[in-house]
């Protein structure tokens, strides 16, 4: 994060704000700070080859020893269609969350920065159509879900 990302991440709780949810954005997040009771949402960009941007680095060190079975997390992953590994770290965040037992309450938005140049819009109209669905909005803690 912090680039496109982190507009990205500001943009998703606006929105959310516009559904009375409040949100809170960790720009490095750690295990120990993160609210269990929230949805997390996470937002990641791929740097290098298919690595995981600096600010996230120490928390994904953190989710191979982590049990977070009543954990429930969004993921939005950026990443440019050009390079093999596309959107290689949301979806290596995605496995590492799924083998710590936390469940995807829906299926990954992967957002291809040469096909969107303004990554924030198609996030939020993905949130936007998920936020349209009463089954979505239940599946949310409503205490207030993380960035
Ligand atoms: C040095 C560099 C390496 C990148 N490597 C990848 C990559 O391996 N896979 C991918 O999908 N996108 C890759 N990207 C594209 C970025 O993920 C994309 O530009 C994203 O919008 C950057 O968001 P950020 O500013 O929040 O980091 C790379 C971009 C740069 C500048």
């Amino acid at each position: 994060m912090l680039g496109a990302t982190e507009y990205v991440a500001d943009a998703l709780a606006e929105e959310l704000t516009n559904y009375d949810l409040n949100s809170r954005i960790h720009l490095t997040p750690d295990l120990s700070e993160l609210d269990p009771q929230a949805t997390w949402l996470i937002c990641t960009s791929t740097h290098g080859a298919g690595d995981f941007p600096d600010n996230i680095h120490a928390f994904t060190r953190q989710l191979p020893q982590a049990s977070l079975n009543q954990i429930r997390y969004l993921l939005v992953g950026l990443g440019d269609s050009s390079y093999d590994t596309f959107c290689e770290a949301g979806k290596t965040m995605h496995r590492l969350m799924q083998a710590a037992g936390a469940s995807s309450i829906v299926e990954p938005c992967y957002i291809d920065v040469l096909e969107h140049p303004i990554p924030e819009d198609e996030a939020v109209a993905w949130l936007n159509s998920h936020l349209q669905s009463p089954k979505f909005i239940q599946s949310l803690n409503l205490t207030g879900a993380g960035a």
